[in-house]
This record gives C-alpha cells, sequence and structure tokens, in this order.
C-alpha cells in the first residue's frame, strides 16, 4: 500500500500527503507555484548572471518525488530554449515515480506536451540518496544546478546534514547553485561553513523564503546576484541573528549512515558546547 494520499494544492496542482511522517509534499499554497518560487526563479536569476546561453546544464534533483522542481524548470527552458538540459534524478519510492504522468497532463505543463522523463533527458535512480551520493563517481560530469527537497530537517535530519552537503559542494562545479526550501539556521549554518554564498529566495504562503547557496570563486558574482534584486535576497534581521546562536549547529552524519536519532542526539550535545563556550542561553 503506499504511503501516501492525494491532495490538491491551493494553485489547483496536484500534491501528495506523506502519511507516517504527516508532511505534505508541497507548500500547501502550489505545488507547480512552490517550484517555480523556490526553485526555477532563483535558478533563472543565477544562470542570467553566471552562465553563457545556450550551452548545456548539468542538474540533480534530490528527492525528486513528483518532479515538480525539475520539471517546472524543463517546463521554462522549453518556451525559451536557453540551455539543454540533463537531470539526473534520485527517489526512494517508485510509488510516488509512477503519477509522473499524472503530474505532467496538468494545464501548468502545457509546455512539455506528451513527454516522457527519457525523452526530456531525465535519468532517473530510484534509491536511498545517501547511498547515490556514497556510490557517485568522482570524475562525472560536475552539477551546476542541484534541487533539494526532503521532507523537513526535524523529520529527516539524515538528509540536510553538513556532511551531505559536503558530497555536494564536491559534486559541483565552479558558479553553481544549490536550491531548497529550507531556511533552518542548521541548514544555512551548514552551507556557510562549506564555502558556499548563502542567501535567500522569496516566501510563499506563510512560509519564510528559501535558501540559494551559491559555489563561485568568483569575488564579484555575490553582488551581482544580489544587485540583479528581484528574487535572491541577503539574509537580514532575525534570521542573521540566528546565524550566530545554537540553532546554526549543523546536523552531522560524518559516514552518511547514521539513523535520525543519532544525529538528532549528537547535535543537541554539539549545541550544548557551543552554548557554553560562548557564554550563551540559547
Ligand atoms: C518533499 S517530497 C519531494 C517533493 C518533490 N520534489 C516533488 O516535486 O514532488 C520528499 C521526497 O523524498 C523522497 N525520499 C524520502 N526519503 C528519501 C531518501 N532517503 N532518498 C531519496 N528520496 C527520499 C520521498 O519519497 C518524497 O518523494
Amino acid at each position: 500500500m503506499p504511503n501516501f494520499t492525494l491532495a490538491t494544492t491551493d494553485d489547483g496542482s496536484l500534491s501528495l500527503h506523506e502519511t507516517s511522517l504527516n508532511e505534505l509534499y508541497h507548500n500547501k499554497a502550489g505545488a507547480f507555484t512552490e517550484a517555480v518560487t523556490n526553485y526555477v526563479q532563483p535558478t533563472m536569476q543565477f544562470l542570467a548572471i553566471a552562465r553563457d546561453k545556450n550551452t548545456s546544464l548539468n542538474v540533480l534533483d534530490s528527492c525528486f518525488g513528483l518532479g515538480y522542481n525539475s520539471l517546472a524548470l524543463a517546463n521554462e527552458f522549453a518556451s525559451s530554449a536557453q540551455f539543454k538540459l540533463q537531470v539526473d534524478a534520485v527517489e526512494l519510492d517508485d510509488e510516488v515515480i509512477a503519477m509522473v504522468p499524472q503530474v505532467l497532463a496538468q494545464p501548468c505543463f502545457a509546455a512539455l506536451p506528451k513527454q516522457s522523463l527519457e525523452q526530456l533527458n531525465f535519468n532517473i535512480s530510484v534509491c536511498d540518496l545517501r547511498s547515490f551520493l556514497l556510490a557517485r563517481d568522482k570524475d562525472s560530469k560536475p552539477y551546476d544546478v542541484i534541487f533539494h527537497d526532503p521532507f523537513s530537517p526535524k523529520k529527516v535530519p539524515e538528509l540536510w546534514s553538513v556532511d551531505l552537503f559536503q558530497h555536494y559542494f564536491d559534486a559541483m562545479a565552479d558558479n553553481s547553485v544549490l536550491l531548497t526550501y529550507a531556511c533552518a539556521p542548521a541548514v544555512r549554518g551548514a552551507l556557510i561553513s562549506l564555502g558556499f554564498k548563502v542567501f535567500r529566495t522569496t516566501g510563499l504562503g506563510r512560509k519564510n523564503g528559501g535558501t540559494i547557496a551559491v559555489k563561485t570563486s568568483s569575488v564579484s558574482l555575490a553582488q551581482d546576484l544580489l544587485d540583479a534584486g528581484t528574487c535572491i535576497f541577503a539574509i537580514e534581521g532575525e534570521e542573521l541573528r540566528r546565524l550566530g546562536k545554537s540553532s546554526q549547529v549543523p546536523f552531522r552524519d560524518p559516514n552518511l549512515c547514521d539513523d535520525s536519532a543519532t544525529i538528532i542526539a549528537r547535535r543537541e550535545a554539539e549545541q550544548q558546547e557551543f552554548r557554553r563556550q560562548s557564554g550563551l542561553t540559547k
């Protein structure tokens, strides 16, 4: 029996409700709208500044699910044909992948009529994300864009560790981006500690903006992205303050094999130590 039930989000697009974690697959405001707001628009802004058009773009879509994020990117390129897309998609549950034709049949994907994932240049790996990263050949073509979309850090910390992000960093090209809906200080703190330049993306529904993390050796790219100013913003105010507190202590999973309870307990111990050393109460 599948571990999900069907749901409809506020923009009319199809989603799923995960039964055991009791979590919606997408932002309630809209599965398609979320893909566009949190993933496609910031990627397009980044590409406009950082990349030459008419080149190929190697994308990793982690926790592919119904495929909204990279399908919405393909949908965008279908009308503008700016880049040749190659997508590696990683998803644990093949029953979810089986629903992708239903997703593609919706009006929001009208630019991709009757195309299969294969025809779209999507290569699907049905496996655990951590196993995929551990097994990945270090000489493979680096990624230009990574979409990271697991369930929330509180529910599956094993998919949000600094060690998993290190694998991403090592697998990414210079001038590349990682996008996620998450804004947790544990996630942003981990990305900053690895050398990513980290920014906020646009908020959606009642949620804060997500995160865009840029890997670049350029000294000016980060400022150029902020100056372009439509959907990539500096982290400021309370969000910035929390990055100086124990909430920024990352999840650690050194060999990408620990269970969530071990990872949470390790972080709590490190947070206590952080507070002790810095004389903070939080
Ligand atoms: C929030 S949903 C992703 C939504 C998706 N990006 C979409 O557009 O529909 C999280 C997905 O992660 C998958 N997943 C859960 N654990 C995983 C793991 N260890 N490795 C890979 N995928 C996993 C779930 O089956 C689910 O499809």
